[in-house]
């Protein structure tokens, strides 16, 4: 890696400095040109917000660029009072919370960076990368750390060397990609011999679940604007919601008239009443809005881990539907 010479604007290229140093393991040459423009290879890259910018605009993941914008501290555990992050992280990956100092992490799809901030602690040094311009909330959320670069980059185009690192870990992300399989795939692509890859997605199966209410309505909600959708359910959530949960708390019929009508409700939870709106708004656009919602059943995800010779591998039933969890054989 090259940086301009000492006294031309040293304050200015600090950040890209940093971010390009970070990078550099994991990417071709890299060279900073000035304070918002880097070589890296033969592609001509900026950097702006702090976000190294592979490509620059939120393509078919608009609406979580709109999500994570609307709701950016929603998710993080030092902000709502919760631990539901870090349990989840430790619960799915069965990665530590520290003690990676020397490992290199992909983070991809990072979103607000609700994992980025747990990933973080961990002591490796972070790329965390998202598709649309989300990871800038992730940047500036987390943007005081110093072992982390932010990406804006295509999981099916990643711009780093095949076998980079030691960790992949790509949580909330596969089901939103227009081919799962193929996504998985590219992944793999970037997971060192010898190192590890966890992965979640939406479940596919034939059973009747409240979540699955967005398949009866995604036909409409993935027409209208992401603005008029967030604009609707902000004006219908809080409304529906007192409704939504007597029907929920009924005994059997609450699971089938519960699927009916889309409300992501944590009537169960301890969660304050102002959080439980927040979150049935967010995770209710969520689950209507994305362009692609693509399920996979466990034998799918368990395929994906078998066909790429993956070692004491894992796939089960998960938060988020199914989980993967991996070991790349060494050469
Ligand atoms: C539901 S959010 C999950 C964010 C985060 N992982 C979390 O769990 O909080 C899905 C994220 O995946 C990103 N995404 C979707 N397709 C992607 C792709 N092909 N490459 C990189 N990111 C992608 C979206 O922009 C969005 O921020």
């Amino acid at each position: 890696m090259s940086v301009p010479a000492p006294n031309h604007a040293e304050n200015a290229t600090d950040g890209i400095a940093r971010a390009a140093d970070l990078l550099a393991p994991v990417t071709a040459d890299i060279t900073v040109l000035d304070s918002t423009n880097l070589r890296i290879g033969d592609r001509a890259v900026s950097f702006q917000n702090s976000v190294i910018r592979f490509r620059e605009d939120d393509g078919y993941n608009e609406s979580f660029a709109l999500q994570w914008k609307a709701f950016r501290l929603t998710q993080y555990d030092d902000r709502n009072g919760t631990s539901l992050t870090r349990d989840r992280y430790m619960r799915e990956t069965g990665w530590p919370t520290q003690g990676l100092e020397g490992e290199v992490i992909l983070e991809a799809g990072c979103g607000a960076g609700r994992f980025t901030s747990i990933l973080a602690k961990t002591g490796a040094t972070l790329v965390a990368v998202d598709y649309s311009s989300a990871v800038d909330v992730s940047a500036e959320v987390n943007g005081g750390v110093p072992n982390i670069v932010f990406a804006q980059a295509d999981i099916l185009d990643l711009p780093f060397y095949p076998g980079a690192f030691d960790r992949v870990f790509c949580h909330g992300v596969i089901q939103h990609t227009p081919d799962p399989a193929k996504t998985f795939h590219c992944l793999n692509a970037m997971v060192k011999p010898g190192g590890l890859l966890s992965i979640d997605s939406y479940l596919k199966d034939r059973k009747i679940r409240p979540w699955k209410s967005k398949y009866l309505w995604r036909w409409w909600s993935t027409r209208v604007s992401p603005e008029r959708l967030m604009g609707f359910l902000t004006w219908f959530i809080p409304k529906w919601l007192p409704i939504d949960t007597l029907i929920k708390r009924l005994p059997i019929l609450g699971t089938y008239a519960g699927a009916i009508i889309p409300c992501w409700n944590y009537f169960y939870t301890d969660l304050p009443p102002a959080l439980k709106r927040q979150w049935a708004i967010l995770d209710t656009f969520d689950a209507l809005a994305p362009t692609f919602d693509n399920p996979v059943t466990i034998a799918e995800m368990d395929t994906w881990f078998r066909d790429a010779s993956y070692i004491e591998y894992e796939v089960r039933e998960g938060g988020n539907g199914v989980v993967g969890n991996g070991r790349k054989p060494a050469l």
